[in-house]
């Protein structure tokens, strides 16, 4: 199951950095989940035998929840209330994947990062974290909030595509992952964006003279491709295209 260069798939650890980069505290397993083309269950785990069933039962739910959530984000920007969907390629073209993240325990925490700094490129993102062991922090000015979870509740990111699409009225949030040397801590990241071929560019009803467009049409994959040859740099890459 190891990862594939090309499409992340499989399980391993940060890919495509540079000689002498601050590598990430954290393995992870990352499976497409939509488009239908992309899904192959084969490349998923197949221990415990639950493994697969579990998953797609996991993945249709976050599917529902997320298109209500950008149901409720369209209206929110005075859009029609399918505006995000469509934008991001409706039923057939919209794409979903998973990324299960494990932090193991590490011995000298303040020597690195479980996550470096980073937005989530793509729509909106859904996390299960670890109930037990805090970890995950927001960026707000220069300070880094520790979020602390909720049993039985998600953390919902807001991503760049959703930053793009509202012409920055919706933000994406700054966030990195701290380690700690006692625990080790587990996330479930599920991400709902756009098909690779949706062009995503600042919804026209939000552009107005006093509020010109801030962002350049691209496509999800050019955005992803971009970011991906980059890596992580906070929200530099929203912040300049
Ligand atoms: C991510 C992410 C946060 C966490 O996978 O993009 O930000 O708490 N994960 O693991
Ligand atoms: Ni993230």
């Amino acid at each position: 199951f190891a990862n594939l260069p090309m499409t992340y798939e499989g399980y391993g650890s940060r890919i495509g950095v540079e000689v002498g980069a601050k590598l990430d505290w954290c393995d992870y397993f990352f499976l497409h989940y939509l488009p239908q083309v992309l899904k192959d269950e084969n490349k998923w785990p197949c221990l415990p035998v639950s493994c697969r069933k579990v998953i797609s039962e996991y993945g249709e739910k976050m599917v529902k929840l997320s298109r209500r959530l950008i149901k409720i984000l369209s209206i929110g920007l005075g859009l029609n209330e399918d505006y995000v969907h469509k934008s991001f390629g409706g039923d057939g073209e919209s794409s979903a994947c998973l990324r299960v993240n494990f932090y193991p325990k590490c011995p000298q925490p303040d020597l690195t990062l479980g996550l470096s700094p980073h937005s989530d490129p793509g729509g909106i993102t859904i996390l299960l974290p670890d109930t037990d062991i805090s970890g995950l922090q927001i960026r707000r000015g220069n300070n880094w909030l520790t979020v602390n979870p909720i049993p039985n509740a998600f953390i919902v990111n807001i991503g760049d595509q959703i930053q793009v699409l509202s012409n920055a009225i919706y933000k994406s949030v700054e966030h990195r992952v701290i380690v700690n040397s006692n625990k080790e801590r587990l996330s479930l990241a599920f991400f709902y964006n756009p098909g690779g071929r949706a062009l995503i560019k600042p919804a026209d009803e939000l552009v107005t003279k006093d509020c010109p467009a801030l962002y350049s049409p691209m496509t999800f994959s050019e955005y992803r491709s971009f970011i991906r040859t980059k890596g992580p740099s906070g929200k530099s890459q929203i912040e300049s295209h």
